[in-house]
């Protein structure tokens, strides 16, 4: 099918919505990229973009190609596809897109770089890092081999050709490393080695976050002389997990499976201060006590409501009811080796000792042999907050 044209006046109102999210306006060399690259020719026949309430409208180029070309050149990341109703690819949000770029140390290069990106998808990405750098420079892997070959059929059609692998991204791809830059376009709770090891030293790594009980949040590392590397979160975005190619899923037991609580109390903590929508406190929560998810119970079969709360690595579990009387206290049933309730209350006491700390004053450290160290600078000085085994 042949795609509508986007008129200048598209591209405009892209670039307009971009400058408004990033609140700087755009280099000049990012602006050039993305005039240069039509969002447009990378996208499906059919894409979705966010309804705001959970659900997903779905924009169609034959039915109606007005209204698909207008949502191809939103500043908004469009679905291209679902996998058992969930979400398993998309194209990033142009203002994001731009926002990791800046972040990766892309916004004016001024010599000959090596950039690695994840997650090829539609192509865009790496589309626009070709306008920007060159096709040579870029090297981009895709998990999925039917999006992969979409996404180079997309490259290719508008000009590019970078070198796109089929392949796992948690190993790289060693042969055209070293890198200056590595770009991940889906989110990772730790660092592969391989990315530490395919990075020059004063190089960037640059990757959306994810924790178990938070999917939000950038890091930007840079590689150090020795193979470690060091830090900052960022407060933005929210990208789907990276996928592995072998999944290994265990199924924690949950409160269904057992009703043997071994601790039941009452807390002064809110279930709603650590997982309502507070991103700073869900942050600092889902980094320093690890592997732990939550999902809200709205059954009414416990509680008005009721959060429950899972060790994704063990049998532990928690549940915090809000008994519809008191909003000062809530009642706590928690079983298995791990009190997972006292580990996210310690972690939110820390939090607010600490003077509530935004995402940015978060980061990371990773040394030679893979060890993760998450740090929080506040209160005048840097606090070592959790240090998790290396791998
Ligand atoms: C948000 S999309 C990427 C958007 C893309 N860069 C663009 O411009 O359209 C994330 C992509 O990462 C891919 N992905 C997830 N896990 C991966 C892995 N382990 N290796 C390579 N690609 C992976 C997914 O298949 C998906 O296509």
């Amino acid at each position: 099918m042949r795609a509508p044209a986007a008129t200048v006046a598209h591209v405009q109102h892209l670039l307009a919505q971009v400058n408004q999210f990033l609140k700087d306006p755009v280099p000049p060399a990012l602006e050039r990229a993305l005039r240069t690259v039509p969002r447009h020719r990378f996208l499906p026949d059919r894409i979705w973009r966010s309804d705001g309430q959970g659900g997903y409208d779905p924009f169609d180029r034959a039915s109606d190609p007005g209204r698909w070309l207008d949502a191809a050149y939103s500043d908004a990341p469009l679905v291209t596809q679902f996998t058992d109703d969930l979400p398993t690819s998309s194209a990033s949000m142009p203002s994001m897109v731009l926002r990791t770029l800046l972040l990766a140390g892309l916004g004016a290069p001024s010599r000959a770089l090596n950039v690695m990106e994840l997650g090829t998808a539609t192509g865009f990405n790496s589309a626009v890092l070709c306008a920007l750098l060159g096709d040579q420079a870029v090297t981009t892997i895709e998990l999925d081999t039917t999006l992969a070959e979409q996404g180079e059929r997309n490259l290719r059609a508008a000009g590019y050709t970078p070198k796109v692998i089929r392949g796992d991204a948690a190993d790289g791809w060693p042969d055209d490393a070293p890198y200056d830059v590595i770009l991940a376009t889906f989110s990772v709770d730790r660092i592969p080695p391989a990315w530490m090891a395919q990075t020059v030293p004063g190089g960037r790594i640059v990757t959306p976050w994810n924790s178990a009980w938070c999917c939000y949040g950038t890091l930007a590392l840079t590689a150090g002389q020795d193979g470690s590397a060091q830090g900052r979160f960022h407060p933005f975005a929210s990208y789907m997990p990276m996928r592995r190619p072998h999944p290994t899923t265990r199924d924690a037991p949950g409160p269904a499976a057992t009703d043997r609580p071994t601790h039941s109390t009452t807390s002064m903590l809110s279930p709603w201060a650590v997982a309502g929508g507070d991103l700073d406190a869900e942050f600092h929560v889902g980094l320093t006590v690890p592997g732990t998810s939550f999902a809200w119970d709205t059954s009414g079969d416990h509680a008005p409501v009721r959060l429950e709360v899972a060790d994704g690595m063990g049998p532990s579990w928690a549940t915090v009811d809000y008994d519809g009387h008191h909003s000062d206290r809530f009642v706590v049933a928690q079983y298995g080796p791990r009190q997972l309730w006292d580990e996210i209350g310690a972690a939110y006491d820390r939090w607010h000792t600490l003077g509530r700390p935004g995402v940015d004053q978060h980061g990371l450290t990773i040394d030679a042999t893979g060890t993760h160290t998450a740090w929080v600078e506040a209160a005048g000085g840097r606090h070592t907050v959790q240090v998790a085994r290396s791998r």
